[in-house]
């Protein structure tokens, strides 16, 4: 897969990068360090310093500067370096990449293309563990995938059903029915970076939390580049449709309640992928967090579990070429847009 550059990645939860900290990660198989600056935001550079080409994460944080602890050369945080020790006249050559980094959402985002093209309102509106009006929380796992298996399995709802038995319990009859009716009246809007979908799902089974009663759910879900899924639940009382709605089609009632989750898929290299992910309810189900979260993350191991499956047998298999069927709508319409963005950012000039 070719990735996209001009983007932002999501590289870490801002929780991981401690005040000190220098952390080292891989995006599209550069290494990178990311630091906190005094004032608290973040910094992001090559981490290879370009002497001898050591890791500056193994390096020591000084201020605002990481030193390189072979032979001591010093670097700001936009990669410019500051002192040689033992020699006067430092070349601009010297230096090491920088790369826009910004906290958002409880995440930290980089920037892998043209740094000048940064535009932080290109952010993913993801949901974290910052936001008030949700009790979600936050983690990452590793999966030995290409990224865009992991893109396809988020986009394809229909393996559901049989990935999902176990944790979701997508395995009854009803549930599935349910999805394939929802299917049917799935209103979609393309976005210029991605795709934008609602659906009905009508008379759900009860679940503990709409006591006792099946639920009518309206299910909103973004896919956008480079691969960060948000999905919002909202949960209403049997026979909402008949009730007064806006003119989106999205009710002017409360919700029972709504469940949210947003994976954010970022490629370490080209088996390796990063999958963060957020699950939870919203902040008036705050106590059950750990319940909502809990079967997030096992259906998360059971995606991961079934992708390096398909990963390594793609690896054993001479000219490996997949099937597209009916189910693979939501894939296609994604993967289209994000070869147009490829060709865009191809014409455009100067991608690093
Ligand atoms: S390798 Fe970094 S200072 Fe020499
Ligand atoms: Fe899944």
């Amino acid at each position: 897969m070719n990735f996209l550059r001009n983007c932002w990645y999501m590289a870490a939860w801002g929780s991981d990068i401690g005040p000190d900290a220098l952390i080292p990660v891989t995006i599209l198989d550069e290494p990178i360090v990311i630091y906190r600056k005094q004032d608290n935001t973040l910094a992001a550079l090559e981490d290879r310093c370009c002497h001898r080409l050591v890791p500056l994460s193994v390096g020591r944080k000084e201020a605002d500067e990481v030193r390189c602890m072979y032979h001591g050369i010093k670097f700001a945080a936009d990669g410019r370096c500051t002192e040689i020790p033992g020699q006067d006249r430092i070349s601009p050559a010297v230096r090491v990449r920088s790369y826009p980094a910004v906290e958002r959402h409880g995440a930290v985002w980089l920037w892998m293309g043209v740094p000048d093209m940064a535009d932080e309102a290109l952010i993913p509106p993801i949901i974290g563990p910052d936001n008030p009006e949700w009790a979600v929380m936050a983690s990452c796992m590793e999966i030995q995938a290409n990224a865009q298996l992991i893109v396809d399995n988020v986009l394809d709802l229909s393996h559901a059903p049989y990935v999902h038995e176990a944790s979701f319990g997508g395995g009854d009859e009803t549930t599935i029915k349910t999805q394939i009716r929802g299917e049917s009246g799935v209103q979609v809007t393309e976005l210029e970076r991605g795709v934008q979908t609602m659906r009905w799902h009508l008379d759900r089974p009860s679940n503990p939390y709409t006591g006792d009663l099946n639920s009518d759910d309206l299910v909103m879900s973004q896919i956008l580049a480079p691969g960060i899924f948000i999905l919002k639940i909202r949960v209403y009382k049997p026979g909402v449709q008949q009730r007064p709605m806006d003119e989106h089609g999205v009710p002017l009632e409360e919700p029972l309640f709504a469940r949210t989750t947003c994976q954010m898929i970022t490629p370490v290299s080209d088996q390796h992928s990063k999958f963060f992910f957020t699950f939870g309810p919203s902040a008036a189900l705050a106590h059950a967090r750990e319940d909502f979260f809990r079967v997030g993350e096992q259906a998360f191991r059971e995606d991961k579990a079934i992708i390096e499956e398909q990963q390594r047998l793609i690896n054993r298999t001479p000219n490996p070429r997949m099937m597209m069927l009916a189910m693979d709508v939501p894939v296609i319409r994604y993967n289209k847009i994000h070869e147009r963005l490829l060709e865009q950012e191809a014409t455009t000039q100067g991608v690093a």
